[in-house]
C-alpha cells in the first residue's frame, strides 16, 4: 500500500487532555514523516499528561499552550497561527474539547485557534465509551459535522476499566492515512454508492435468533472510504453497534428479508452496490410467537428455509449498478470466489480467508480481488486502509465499465 503523503501541508495539531495524549507524540513524528509541517498546541490538561518539551523536540517548533504567553505572541500571534494552518487536526479530542468547539467557546488557546481558523478541521476523539455514547457528546459531534468537521474514528475496542466499545483514539498511522485520504482525489464524486454491512439475525422465537460472527467493520469501513472518495453513500446495516461514518445515510435492518427489502428499494438509484453484509443463508421456517420451552429434556428440531440471495438479485436487475460481492472462504479461496463471481454475475468480488486466526471480528484483513479476466491481491492491512484501496479499485473499474 502507498505511503500516505501530506507533503508541504501546514498542520496545526491540537492535543487535549486524556491518557491517549501520549499517542500524539508518535502522531507528530508520523505527520512529519509524511511531509507535513507541524505546530503543536496543547490544552492545559494535555500538558499534565505529556510535557510541552516532548512535543517541542518532536516537532522541532515551539509548542504553545496558554493564550497569555507574551514571548510566544511576540514570535507568532495566535491569530497569525490560526491563519498559518492549512489543516487543523485535534488528536486526541476529549469530550470537553468537543463540547467547547461545538459551542464556539474561546476560553483557551486551542479553542480560540479553532474559532479563528478557516482551515478544514479534523477531530480524532478519545474518551470513555459511555462518554462517547452520551447524547450530549453525540449532539456536539453532529453539530460539528454539520459545520463540515471530519471525525476520524473513534476506534472500537478494549479500554481501561474493563470496558469495551467505541471511544479509543485511532492509531497514529491510521490518523495520518485518513488525513492523506481526505486530501487525495475524490474519484467517486457525483456517484451514489450503496453498501450492505454486518450480520443478519433470523429470529427463532421472541428471545432467540440465529446470527453470525460478522462485526460489520469491513462494510462500515467501505462506506466511510466511499464517502471520503466523494460518493453519496447509503449504508444498509444489520444489527451492529458501530458508529455511522461521517456523511453516510444509514438504514438499520435485522433480518435478511428486511435487508433485501431495503437494498432492492435503494439499488436502482445507486451507481455501485457493495454487498459486504454476511447475510444469513437460512432462517427458521416459522418464528414461534412465544418463547420455546424445553420440555422433558429432549432436543429441538428447527426447520430452516433458505434466504433470498440479495446480491444475485441486484446483479439481475435490468438497470443494475456496478455490483461488488464479498466471499468469505475457509479454503480454496480463489477457486470458490471466482465461481461465485461467475455464478452471481458480479463485476468484482473481494475474497478473504476466514477462520479462527483471520477475517471476522478483527481489525485487519487481506483481500483478493477478482473480476472477469483479472485479479489483484491487497495485502494484510487494517480494515480502513484496505477499504480505501478497495474503493479506489471500484472507482477505476466502474469508470471503465461505464466507458
Ligand atoms: N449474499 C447476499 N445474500 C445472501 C447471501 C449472500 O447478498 N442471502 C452476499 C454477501 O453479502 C456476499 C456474497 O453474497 O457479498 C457472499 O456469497 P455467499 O453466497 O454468501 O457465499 P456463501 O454463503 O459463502 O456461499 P457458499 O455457501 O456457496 O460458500
Amino acid at each position: 500500500m502507498n505511503r500516505p503523503s501530506l507533503a508541504g501541508m501546514r498542520v496545526l495539531l491540537g492535543v487535549s487532555g486524556g491518557i491517549a495524549a501520549y499517542k500524539a507524540c508518535e502522531l507528530v513524528r508520523r505527520l512529519r514523516d509524511a511531509g507535513a509541517d507541524v505546530r503543536v498546541v496543547l490544552t492545559e490538561n494535555a500538558a499534565r499528561f505529556v510535557t510541552p518539551l516532548t512535543f517541542q523536540a518532536l516537532s522541532g517548533q515551539p509548542v504553545r499552550s496558554g493564550l497569555w504567553d507574551d514571548s510566544a505572541e511576540a514570535s507568532m500571534g495566535h491569530l497569525e497561527l490560526a491563519h498559518w494552518a492549512q489543516h487543523v487536526l485535534i488528536a486526541p479530542a476529549s469530550a470537553d474539547l468537543i463540547a467547547r468547539l461545538a459551542h464556539g467557546l474561546a476560553d483557551d488557546l486551542l479553542a480560540t485557534l479553532c474559532l479563528a481558523s478557516t482551515a478544514p478541521l479534523s477531530i480524532a476523539p478519545a474518551m470513555n465509551v459511555r462518554m462517547w455514547a452520551h447524547a450530549a457528546t453525540q449532539a456536539n459531534v453532529a453539530t460539528l459535522r454539520q459545520r463540515g468537521a471530519t471525525f476520524l474514528g473513534p476506534a472500537d475496542g478494549p479500554m481501561a476499566e474493563n470496558e469495551s466499545g467505541p471511544g479509543r483514539l485511532l492509531e497514529p498511522h491510521q490518523i495520518v492515512a485518513e488525513l492523506a485520504a481526505l486530501q487525495g482525489p475524490r474519484p467517486l464524486a457525483g456517484k451514489r454508492v450503496l453498501v450492505s454491512a454486518g450480520p443478519t439475525f433470523e429470529d427463532i422465537d421472541p428471545v432467540r435468533f440465529i446470527g453470525n460472527r460478522s462485526s460489520g467493520r469491513m462494510g462500515f469501513a467501505v462506506a466511510e472510504a466511499a464517502a471520503q472518495a466523494g460518493a453519496e453513500v447509503t449504508l444498509v446495516a444489520g444489527p451492529v453497534s458501530l458508529a455511522t461514518p461521517a456523511g453516510v445515510a444509514r438504514v438499520d435492518v435485522r433480518s435478511a428479508r428486511q435487508m433485501r427489502e431495503a437494498v432492492l428499494a435503494q439499488a436502482p438509484r445507486h451507481d455501485v452496490f457493495v454487498s459486504a453484509a454476511a447475510v444469513g443463508d437460512f432462517r427458521p421456517e416459522a418464528v414461534a410467537p412465544q418463547k420455546l420451552k424445553k420440555s422433558g429434556g429432549g432436543g429441538l428440531e428447527l426447520a430452516l428455509v433458505q434466504n433470498p440471495d440479495i446480491l444475485a438479485e441486484v446483479a439481475a436487475l435490468p438497470q443494475r449498478p456496478f455490483v461488488v460481492g464479498f466471499a468469505a472462504e475457509t479454503e480454496n479461496v480463489e477457486d470458490y470466489a471466482r465461481a461465485k463471481l461467475e455464478r452471481k454475475k458480479l463485476d468484482l468480488i473481494a475474497a478473504n480467508r476466514v477462520g479462527a486466526d483471520c477475517g471476522f471480528e478483527r481489525d485487519d484483513n487481506a483481500l483478493l480481488l477478482l473480476w472477469p479476466g483479472g485479479r489483484e491481491e491487497l495485502a494484510q492491512a487494517d480494515k480502513r486502509a484496505l477499504a480505501r484501496a478497495l474503493v479506489a479499485r471500484i472507482a477505476e473499474r466502474s469508470a471503465q465499465a461505464r466507458a
